[in-house]
């Protein structure tokens, strides 16, 4: 990277800019680019402004960075300006600029380039799946090779986050020791469902640190969306992870996992009491203890007790008392509210 001595003004004032937002772990960045260049392309979907990895490059003392979705240019841009060496890949079969080169992260038989294996820092800003109104194939750029079905951007949140997970898995293989990664991830609300990139991730390593990262100019913000008066709040912001590369044969990675369990099921986890309110919850109304037994026998939570009738009476007795519950009748119960 350049001495600070040999920048011009302005890249100057921009360096000087993210060495203040890097003092702490919430970054915000309201103008995209210097005032005198453009880095990459304003109007590319989902683009995240050059200030961001430059932030951590410095941070992170860094020469040198790989960059795994590379859109349109803009740290290839920044890392020119700021003489870092650079390299990065992306699906656009026609890359924007020439170092950057077209890979589909998806397809295992598909090698990284070298680079990888001796920068200091890879950068990686995914697609945020399952937002539909954003397109990269035949969107951000022509797709002459037939990737729209290997466009992350297009598969649903979780078939994208795997693919995701499985690429940072591949790119932590191939970094060197002491290396860093940083994934920018977004967290999306699609369909009226929320979905966290941040909290599906894969962390390949030593957790180094996380940063919030400031949205601006959002589309939803353009949109002039609000939420109003509902329980959710409009995202404001997008998520970084550092993670970074220590030495040796062993990896250790931490990869979250969707579980699904039948509570009537859980040996453990579960009280007596979250199971009964649970079962009159289901049951709507007036229940029979008959009715809850039916719904209870045969799971393993019975299987435990032998006694499990008069344990159902008993909780229910209990919960009645705190007001949870109530006996309509001799033998019928049902949630007090
Ligand atoms: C969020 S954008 C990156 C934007 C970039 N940070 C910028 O400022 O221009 C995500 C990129 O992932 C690329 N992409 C989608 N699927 C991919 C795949 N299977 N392999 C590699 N890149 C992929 C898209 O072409 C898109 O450029």
């Amino acid at each position: 990277m350049k001495k600070y001595y040999e920048l011009d003004e302005e890249l100057r004032k921009v360096l000087d800019e993210v060495r203040v937002q890097m003092q702490t772990t919430v970054i915000s960045y309201p103008e995209r680019n210097p005032h005198d260049r453009v880095w990459g392309a304003n109007n590319y979907p989902g683009n995240c402004s050059g200030k961001v990895a430059l932030g951590f490059v410095d941070k992170l003392r860094a020469d040198s960075m790989f960059e795994l979705c590379a859109g349109s240019g803009t740290n290839y841009d920044m890392c020119k300006d700021y003489d870092i060496g650079y390299c990065g890949i992306d699906l656009n079969p026609n890359p924007v600029r020439n170092g950057i080169k077209p890979m589909d992260l998806t397809d295992m038989t598909q090698e990284f380039p070298d680079e990888i294996r001796t920068a200091d820092m890879i950068f990686s800003h995914m697609p945020y799946p399952g937002i539909n109104r954003i397109k990269y194939s035949n969107g951000a750029w022509k797709d002459t090779s037939n990737l729209s079905e290997r466009d992350i951007q297009n598969m649903s949140f979780e078939k994208g986050m795997q693919e995701i997970n499985k690429a940072h898995m591949r790119a932590y293989l191939s970094m060197k020791p002491g290396a860093f990664m940083v994934m920018l991830v977004g967290e999306i609300r699609s369909n009226g469902k929320f979905y966290s990139m941040n909290q599906a991730l894969c962390l390949p390593g030593e957790f180094y640190q996380s940063y919030v990262k400031i949205q601006h100019n959002t589309w939803s913000g353009r949109q002039g969306r609000t939420y109003g008066n509902t329980q959710r709040a409009l995202t404001g912001h997008e998520m970084i992870a550092v993670i970074r590369k220590p030495g040796g044969y062993e990896i250790c990675y931490v990869m979250p996992r969707h579980y699904e369990l039948d509570i009537r099921d859980s040996k453990n986890m579960a009280t007596w009491k979250d199971i009964v309110t649970t079962t009159l919850k289901n049951i709507h109304g007036n229940a029979s203890l008959n009715d809850i037994y039916n719904q209870l026998e045969g799971h393993e939570k019975t299987k435990s007790n032998e006694h499990w009738k008069e344990k159902v009476r008993q909780t229910l007795q209990r919960l009645a008392k705190s007001g949870v519950c109530k006996n309509t009748s001799r033998g019928y119960w049902s949630l007090a509210a």
